[in-house]
This record gives structure tokens, sequence and C-alpha cells, in this order.
């Protein structure tokens, strides 16, 4: 990345002043005021989540909702609808016969599983966008995702929370997607945190933590993006600095080295060589499905 230029700011940056005005937040828990301000400039004038996830949000958190709302609602986005479609079909969710309606989709889902469709969807538009950094970002977050769903079930956690994981793997770089697209070739060359934080002020997961917060998604989750190279992080950020370090050996990610080993957690999971091997032959299962239904 070239150095920013006499204001301070980075190359590409479309004339939003993000020079850093004090350190750099050493995490997401310490960023101070004036950071998120900085990264709210700059992911301004993103779109909100698009009218369609936003009304189905709205229905997957209302209990009385009934699967024919939700059905109406989806039907309005045709990528949507394809893509949930394809889900309640997909190796992981599919149970005995092919299912052909939207309706059907729904109930064999259910509203955990759409609400995380439609929001990959979101965050899969958001990547689409980073250039010539979007198809390797896309796979390696995907890759997170399904890492961190497959560690989330080596871990015996719930069903449910099973879904926070995949979520907090798709989104954990989603940062990185909003600063190619500012920055045009930022990762072209190796970028690590330290840069990112030396150009911007801020890092990618700073960034993510900034983005979920305007859709709403809850805090667990931000913190689990903002930390994921944060070594003291813990709950599911540590499980999604773990998915990122499997999604690495699948589907390297963009801009920097790979994380650390998460010795830690790879004790605790009691996850030795071959088990290792499976989780990756797993993931690797997942995203050549996600690649044929792209
Ligand atoms: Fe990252
Ligand atoms: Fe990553």
């Amino acid at each position: 990345m070239r150095a920013a230029d006499e204001r301070g700011r980075a190359p590409g940056s479309q004339g939003v002043d993000i020079a850093p005005t004090e350190p750099p937040p050493a995490t997401a828990r310490d960023m101070p005021a004036s950071v998120v301000e900085r990264i709210a400039k700059l992911v301004k004038d993103l779109p909100a989540l698009p009218a369609v996830a936003q009304k189905a949000m709205a229905l997957l958190g209302d209990p009385a909702t009934e699967p024919e709302e939700l059905q109406n609602v989806l039907s309005r986005d045709a990528a949507l609808a394809l893509k949930v479609l394809r889900l309640a079909n997909s190796a992981y969710y599919r149970r005995g016969r092919e299912i052909t309606t939207l309706s059907a989709a729904v109930v064999v889902l259910g509203f955990k599983t759409i609400h995380t469709c439609v929001l990959s969807s979101a965050v899969h538009r958001v990547i689409s966008a980073a250039g010539s950094a979007a198809e390797r970002l896309w796979e390696h977050s995907f890759a997170a995702g399904a890492a961190c769903r497959e560690l989330a079930r080596v871990a015996r956690l719930t069903v449910l929370e099973r879904e926070e994981a995949f979520l907090a793997g798709l989104f954990h770089d989603v940062g990185k997607g909003v600063i190619a697209a500012k920055f045009p070739g930022v990762y072209a060359a190796p970028l690590g945190l330290a840069g990112e934080v030396e150009q911007l002020g801020f890092h990618h997961g700073h960034l993510g933590h900034v983005l979920l917060s305007l859709w709403e998604i809850p805090e667990t989750l931000r913190l689990a993006v903002a930390g994921h190279h944060d070594p003291d992080t813990d709950g599911f950020g540590r499980l999604t600095a773990g998915g990122d370090w499997l999604a690495w050996q699948v589907a390297p990610g963009v801009g920097a080295e790979p994380p650390p080993e998460p010795v830690a957690l790879l004790a605790e999971l009691e996850l030795g060589a071959e088990q290792r091997e499976q989780l990756r032959e797993t993931v690797r299962g997942f995203l050549a499905e996600e690649k044929n239904q792209a």
C-alpha cells in the first residue's frame, strides 16, 4: 500500500478524512468514540441491509410471524429466494426428499437458519464490491463460517449456537471487504493488521464491528468479529480465531499472513492431526458445494 498523503489520507480514500489522530485502539473493547466516528464516515455510503433483508429480519425477530409471511417477503428477492431453496437442499440441511417450494424450505430450515441465510446474502453483497479481492475473500469468509460451525459442533454447542458461530466466521473479515472496496488494490501486497492500523487508524475487525452495529447484529457476534485477531479474545471470538486459522488452510484470506495456531483451543477440543484433517475435509466439502451453487 502506498503511503498516506500529506493530509494523512490513504490513497484512493475518496476524500474521506480517516487520518489517525491518536494511538490506535488495541482491541474493540477500548475503541474510542473518535475511531468509531472515523469508521462510521467510511461506511456511511454503504448500503444498509437491503430492503427485503430488513423486512425479513423484522419478521424473523417476531415470534408471531407465520411462515407464509416470511415466504412472501423472501420471494421478492429472487437471488435470496433461490439461496434459501438451495440451502434447504444442501447436504447439511436436507433430510430426505427434495425441497421444491419456498414455503417448504422455510419449514425445513427454520427461522434461525433463514436469518443466517439473509445475513449471508447481505455479507456476500458487501464482499462482492471488493474488486479483485472479492472472490478470494468470499471463499475465505465462507470457509471460516463453515469452520466455526464445525468447531462449535465439536465443542458440543447447541444447534442455535452453531448458527451463530457460522455467522461469526462469515462476518469475521467483512471489514476487509469494505477496505478493499474503498482503497482498491490495498491488499495486492501483504498488509497485516499493524499495516491497516498504521494507514487507517483501525483494522478490519474494528470496521466490521461498526458495520455490524449498523446492521443491528448482536454484540456477542460484533465482539467476535472485532477481536478475532486479539490473543485475549474469548467466547465466540476465540472460536472465530480458530475458524479463521482453519479457513486459511482451505481457502487463504487476503492481505496478511495466516493467524497463529490456536494451540489452547485445539487442545481443549482434543483436535489432533487426524481430526484437523477431517475438519479441513468437511470445510472443503461445504465450500465446494457453495461454489457449485454460486
Ligand atoms: Fe481477519
Ligand atoms: Fe480471515
